[in-house]
């Protein structure tokens, strides 16, 4: 049985660990305990949790900044994929979103993240083709 909460700090460690063998770690800034301890400060429903008898088997940042809704983070342990842990992690992340007015959820996938991709589409999400995301490090 998936079970989806909200995490709090005594989650962090446990979180940074199932990141590190489940996450989608290519081309982005690391995350460590200052950046999620400093989410959930600012927002402590944001990062959700699947656990299944006490483990945690997966993850979802359902991020909002009063204006537009992103999701970050999906992962599921590599022992516990395609049982439906991502999809019941996107559920309870969108009705936390429009809960709070998302009109529009988004995610960053990677070129070449065959898994992801697949998901996404499955889950009703497609490609915007006529956007690309400008960035630059902070500093
Ligand atoms: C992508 C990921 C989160 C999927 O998690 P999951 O719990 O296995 O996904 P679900 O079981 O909810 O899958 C739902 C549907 O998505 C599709 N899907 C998910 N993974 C798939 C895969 N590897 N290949 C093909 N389709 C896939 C299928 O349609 C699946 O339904 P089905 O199993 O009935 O065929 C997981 O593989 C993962 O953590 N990957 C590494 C991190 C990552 O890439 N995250 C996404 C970042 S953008």
């Amino acid at each position: 049985m998936i079970h989806v909460r909200a995490a709090g700090t005594d989650d962090v460690e446990q979180v940074l660990e199932l990141w590190s063998v489940a996450g989608e770690n290519d081309d982005r800034p690391a995350d460590d305990r200052d950046v999620v301890l400093a989410l959930l400060t600012r927002d402590p429903q944001a990062l959700l949790l699947a656990e299944e008898d006490g483990e945690l088997v997966g993850t979802v940042v359902a991020g909002w900044g009063g204006w537009r809704a992103h999701l970050y983070r999906l992962a599921v342990h590599p022992g516990h994929r395609r049982r439906g842990i991502a999809s019941a992690l996107l559920r309870a992340a969108e009705e936390r979103l429009v809960g709070l007015g998302a009109r529009r959820l988004d995610a960053m996938v990677l070129e070449g993240n065959v898994d992801g991709q697949a998901l996404w589409a499955r889950a009703g999400f497609g490609p915007q083709e006529r956007w690309r995301r400008w960035v630059r490090p902070t500093g």
